[in-house]
């Protein structure tokens, strides 16, 4: 830091309002989510902005705009390090310098190409400090994993029998899993920006998608649907009718990708602002993604079951022999209800020997 000090502000309560002011921007959006404060010498706030999304000002670029002259000497609190490239809109950090601002606070390093700004601030003589503060990382870490692997991140979802079944030979598979599995089930749809199914599994199961409470009522953070593959639905279909497309509801906007390369889909969902994905299935989907090596991370839902026929959680990979098995890493085991939940994490090839 080499600004004047910091007295009487309380950075965490002001970051704290940086991120009530950066929830205002769309959830679902190609950049972050940022909110910035102007502080006074004596903590008192001058200004505040948060970013609307692609092709609006920043969030300090909106702060500065609303303090004008007062912005001269005041400490900004940003959510994210400022950026330093000239994009959609010039870069923050020069538009800080230019104010006068004296010194610059913000939660989490930029890991992007636009990252660099604490440098360029700091070589033009503005105090710079980075304050650690985990609401700050959380708004933004599935915008930062996503920027790192260059699509979205991709859990795959399946809910087996210990034998592996996610069906019944009839297509029936509902329901494989306890009431206290299927909560979580819905709890983990509304931590991820979309839902995404192959039209198989729309047309065997018909499922809404929706993310629920247990007494069936929508909860508030609802996951963009995508339906993948070329069939349509009929139009008594949950996920097909007037909404398909791009319509916005309460329930979430609905997407049919007639497409089966699993890049192509994440390259659609990421230009929707998309940056993790819920895939649910089915089996021909899910080994699609696995074999474009496109799965970071699985969320089983294993029930103490047996059904002995029916699909299995994925058809043929190609695998003859056990040596060339795909392996798992087991990251986290937790009970629901009857039921095990299992997270892993694929282990590439080159790490298993
Ligand atoms: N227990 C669970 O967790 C769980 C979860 C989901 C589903 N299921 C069960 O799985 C069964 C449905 O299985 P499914 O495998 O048919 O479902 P799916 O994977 O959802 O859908 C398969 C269909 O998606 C399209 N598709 C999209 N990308 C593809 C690609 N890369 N390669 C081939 N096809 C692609 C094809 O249809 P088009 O001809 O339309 O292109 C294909 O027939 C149902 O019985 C359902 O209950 C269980």
């Amino acid at each position: 830091m080499t600004g004047p000090p910091l007295v009487g502000v309380d950075l965490d309560a002001a970051l704290d309002r940086a991120v009530a002011l950066a929830g205002r921007g769309p959830a679902r959006d190609r950049n972050p989510r940022v909110g910035c404060l102007l502080l006074a010498p004596d903590g008192s706030i001058v200004a505040e902005g948060h970013h609307g999304g692609v092709g609006t000002p920043h969030a300090e670029a909106t702060a500065l705009a609303a303090a004008g002259p007062s912005a001269r000497g005041t400490t900004a609190v940003v959510t994210l390090e400022p950026c330093s490239h000239h994009g959609r809109t010039p870069p923050c950090a020069e538009a800080l310098v230019a104010a006068g601002v004296a010194q610059v606070v913000y939660a989490v390093a930029d890991p992007t190409h636009a990252g660099g700004g604490a440098a360029l601030l700091e070589a033009a003589g503005v105090g710079v400090r980075e304050h650690r503060h985990t609401a700050s990382e959380r708004l933004v870490a599935d915008w930062a994993r996503a920027a790192a692997l260059g699509r979205p991140h991709v859990t795959w979802k399946v809910a087996s029998t210990l034998d592996g079944r996610v069906a019944a030979a009839d297509g029936t598979s509902r329901w494989i899993t306890s009431p206290q599995a299927r909560a979580e089930a819905h709890r983990v749809r509304t931590q991820v920006a979309a839902v995404v199914v192959g039209t198989g599994t729309a047309l065997a199961d018909d499922p809404s998608l929706t993310a629920r409470d247990h007494r069936d009522r929508l909860l508030p953070d609802q996951p963009l649907r995508v339906v993948v593959g070329h069939r349509d639905l009929p139009a008594s279909s949950r996920l097909a009718g007037p909404d398909a497309g791009d319509a916005t509801t309460t329930e979430g906007e609905v997407l049919h990708l007639r497409t089966h390369d699993p890049v192509q889909v994440l390259a659609a969902l990421r230009e929707r602002g998309v940056h993790s994905v819920l895939l649910e299935g089915g089996p021909t989907l899910a080994a699609a993604f696995w074999r474009a090596g496109l799965v970071d991370e699985l969320l089983v839902h294993l029930a103490p079951a047996l059904l002995g026929a029916g699909p299995g959680a994925v058809p043929d990979l190609g695998i003859g022999t056990i040596a060339d098995a795909a392996r798992l890493e087991l990251v986290e085991v937790d009970r629901l209800g009857p039921d095990l939940q299992l997270r892993l994490r694929p282990i590439p090839p080159e790490e298993l020997h």
